[in-house]
């Protein structure tokens, strides 16, 4: 054991101390990972050591690196090495944390880790909320107790409301749990692609016309495209008038909330009746950690609940025991679960809120740094400013038609990939690529992100010749 984890260990230390001089994102064609990955059905063991040579020679720089310092596509998961040996102690003890007598102290952990982020958001005491996978998982469960909270169940005639830069795992979601397409309203988005609450009104007041039951608004605070926040504060006016649930998905940018300049973004996230965080993204944990928090914990309850008649007959020692709201199986999909809440518990504690907060300070000033940096160059225009640590922007050249900047745009893309220093792709604004960065790696440099734009310059002027 202590050979094979010390073998481990210094693949792991290696990752972190060599990350920065490592490719940030090599992808195989399908042929090429056939060819070199391949085996049969395993009858006989091999070496475990020639196992890691594999991982380390063939998989592990055959993926896109989401916690290198310029990675600045979709949303970068830098990670830390506390949290990492948290992922390897929690494996290494297989704590079962479905209910309370298998995990009560891990139960614990996770209950005060979740006070934490519920205090963070501005959530009142009786909330409650649990951990996850992600941000898909924990849409889907918000929606699923916010079902069960306002209508009691299924109801065909609910609308839900989400702008179009609503993150598409909500549509997912909506669509698992049983919502049919025209149950789901797309609220066209103001010019800072932030919701429109006169669309909004006007949608609500054309579904209750017409005999349907408006009960739910997807607000987001940071969206994916473009770091927008929807108008939170007047959205919590609107809900509490309309009678209407309001979910936040703040998966990649509620965790801001730690910082001034987050805070003052997210102003109103704390009248929510349910929001998504995901300490994957913006809080440094590695994959896969997602949150759903909830202005009443019993609503989850109520959602996620085993009743009697569920026959859950080897359970009912489990479920007499102790009080219902302690057991995390009846707070969401999950029955059996890991103890999810020790990488973030024992990096938060290690670190301290304070580290946590100038981490992702760090992230706002690099991608003002990029805005400022593009401006300067005057050869870009800015589509979206430096929001969130989000900011998009495009090859400014007025002498060339709409499809010929678009094309730049997308070849741009593709000789910055293959150029490998550092990964920069595209998202779609009101029908036209942009260029998009999200430097939120609290390890990135002023001088990655200068040299990242200069090398941007120089594909455009390339992909323009
Ligand atoms: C705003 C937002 N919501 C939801 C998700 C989905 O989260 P996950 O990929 O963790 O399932 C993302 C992912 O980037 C996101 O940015």
């Amino acid at each position: 054991m202590h050979a094979l984890g010390s073998r481990a260990l210094d693949l792991v230390i290696r990752h972190f101390e060599c990350n920065r001089d490592d490719p940030v994102a090599q992808t195989l064609t399908r042929e090429q990972t056939e060819a070199m990955l391949r085996t049969p059905l395993p009858e006989h063991g091999t070496p475990v050591n020639d196992l890691l040579d594999i991982l380390a020679r063939d998989v592990f720089p055959n993926s896109f690196k989401a916690d290198h310092p310029r990675f600045y596509s979709f949303v970068p998961s830098p990670t830390n090495f506390v949290s990492v040996v948290g992922d390897f102690l929690t494996s290494g003890h297989n704590v079962f944390a479905g209910h309370w007598l298998a995990s009560s102290a891990a139960s614990q952990i996770e209950l005060n880790v979740l006070d934490w982020l519920k205090e963070l958001c501005g959530l009142p005491a009786e909330g409650g909320g649990i951990l996850v996978s992600g941000g898909s998982m924990a849409n889907l469960s918000a929606i699923a107790a916010a079902r069960e909270a306002r209508l009691g169940g299924p109801n065909e005639h609910a609308v839900v409301y989400c702008s179009d830069q609503t993150h598409s795992s909500m549509a997912k979601g909506l669509r698992i749990i049983g919502f049919r397409p025209e149950q789901r309203r797309t609220v066209a988005t103001d010019e800072g692609f932030r919701l429109s609450i006169p669309a909004l009104e006007a949608a609500i007041a054309t579904d209750r016309a017409a005999g349907r039951l408006p009960f739910c608004v997807v607000a987001n605070g940071g969206t994916t495209n473009t770091g927008a926040v929807d108008p939170l504060d007047a959205l919590a006016d609107v809900c509490e008038r309309e009678g209407l649930w309001l979910h936040v998905d703040g998966a990649y940018g509620a965790a801001a909330v730690l910082t001034e300049r987050g805070r003052t973004a997210l102003t109103g996230l704390g009248r929510a009746d349910s929001i998504t965080l995901d300490p994957h993204k913006w809080l440094f944990q590695p994959y896969e950690l997602g949150c759903l928090l909830v202005r009443d914990a019993n609503v989850l309850y109520s959602a996620f609940r085993v009743d009697d008649d569920d026959h859950a007959d080897y359970l009912a020692d489990v479920r007499r025991h102790v009080a219902k709201d302690v057991n995390f199986f009846e707070r969401g999909v999950q029955l059996t679960r890991s103890f999810k809440a020790l990488k973030l518990w024992l990096s938060m504690r290690t670190f301290g809120l304070a580290e946590f907060r100038r981490a992702i300070d760090v992230g706002f000033d690099m991608a003002d740094l990029a805005e400022r940096t593009l401006r300067a160059d005057g050869r870009w225009a800015i589509v979206t400013p430096s929001q969130m640590g989000v900011l998009t922007f495009r090859w400014h050249d007025p002498s060339r038609p709409d499809a010929e900047v678009d094309r730049i745009t997308q070849q741009t893309v593709e000789l910055m990939r293959a150029d490998g220093y550092a990964l920069v792709m595209s998202t779609t604004l009101r029908g036209r690529p942009a260029l998009r960065m999200c430097p939120i790696n609290p390890a990135t440099t002023a001088a990655e992100i200068t040299e990242t734009i200069a090398r941007l310059a120089r594909f455009s002027l390339e992909a323009a010749r």
